[in-house]
C-alpha cells in the first residue's frame, strides 16, 4: 500500500545549521504516528517544511501520490492537509465562532461551513458553549482544542498536530488525547503528532517515530519504546 504522506531524504534548517539532516518517512492512511524527540531535536522544524512554511534544502514530500514539496501551506489546507502549531495558534483576539470561519476560510458553501462548524461543537461541546468568547480568555485547555477545531474546518485527510498536550493540566491532556483518537476514528483522519509526553504520545500511537539531532533513530511499535532501556539508548 502506497503512503498517504511519504517524507524521503528530507533536509531542513536555518541559516548554516542543518535541524532536519535526511528524514524518511511514510504514514500510511488511517494511522497515527507519534514523532518523539529531545527539545531541538527538530521535531517542529519537520512539520512546518512538510506544511510548506519552511523551505525543504533536499528530499521530497509526497502526499496521496503526488510531490507536494515547497507547496504553499494554504495549497495544502486546500488538498486536505492541516497542521495545528506548536503553542496553539488561535486569533486571541476574535471569538470561538471567528476563530473557527477562519479555519474554514476556503468554504463558500454556507451549509458546509454550518455543518463544519456543528462537527467541531460535537467533538468540543465546551466550544458551543463558549462560542462568543474571545480567544484569549479561554483557558490553555480550550484554546487548544479551539485551535483543533479551526484545523478541523478545512476537513482534512492529514491532521498534524506539534505538542497538542503542552502547557495543559493532565486531565485536560487526556481530553485533548481522547479527542485525537476520536477523530482518527469517526472521520478515518490519519494523524502526524509531535509528543513531549511520552506516556500519552505513546498511548495514543499506531507507530512511533523518534527523532534524535535531525536524525531518525527509532521507527516502530510504541510497546518497543516502552522498554526503557531501548528508550535510553534513543535518547
Ligand atoms: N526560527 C529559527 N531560527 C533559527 N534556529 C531555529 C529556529 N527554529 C528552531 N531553531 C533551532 O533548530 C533546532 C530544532 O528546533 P525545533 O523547533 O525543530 O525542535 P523541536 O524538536 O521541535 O524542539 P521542542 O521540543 O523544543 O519543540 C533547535 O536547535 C532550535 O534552536
Ligand atoms: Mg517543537
Amino acid at each position: 500500500m502506497s503512503a498517504l504522506l511519504s517524507i524521503s531524504g528530507l533536509v531542513a534548517g536555518y541559516g548554516k545549521k542543518t535541524v532536519v539532516n535526511g528524514v524518511d518517512l511514510d504514514v500510511h492512511a488511517g494511522e497515527i504516528v507519534t514523532v518523539l524527540g529531545h527539545n531541538g531535536a527538530g521535531k517542529t522544524t519537520l512539520l512546518r517544511t512538510v506544511f510548506g512554511l519552511i523551505k525543504a534544502r533536499a528530499g521530497t514530500v509526497r502526499f496521496d501520490g503526488r510531490a507536494i514539496t515547497g507547496r504553499l501551506p494554504s495549497d495544502n489546507i486546500a488538498d486536505g492537509v492541516a497542521l495545528v502549531p506548536q503553542g496553539h495558534g488561535i486569533f486571541r483576539t476574535l471569538s470561538v465562532l471567528q476563530n473557527l470561519e477562519l479555519g474554514g476560510f476556503a468554504i463558500t458553501d454556507r451549509r458546509i461551513m454550518a455543518e463544519r462548524i456543528d462537527l467541531v461543537f460535537g467533538l468540543f461541546p465546551i466550544l458551543k458553549e463558549r462560542q462568543a468568547q474571545i480567544g484569549g480568555t479561554l483557558s490553555g485547555g480550550q484554546q487548544q482544542m479551539l485551535a483543533i477545531g479551526m484545523a478541523l474546518m478545512s476537513a482534512p485527510r492529514l491532521l498534524i498536530l506539534d505538542e497538542p498536550s503542552i502547557g495543559l493540566a493532565p486531565v485536560l491532556v487526556e481530553r485533548v488525547m481522547d479527542s485525537i483518537r476520536e477523530i482518527n476514528r469517526s472521520y478515518g483522519t490519519t494523524i502526524l503528532l509531535v509528543e513531549q509526553n511520552l506516556k500519552h504520545g505513546l498511548a495514543v500511537a499506531g507507530r512511533a517515530v523518534v527523532l534524535n539531532r535531525g536524525l531518525k533513530v527509532f521507527d516502530g511499535a510504541p510497546a518497543e519504546l516502552a522498554d526503557q532501556g531501548k528508550l535510553l539508548s534513543l535518547f
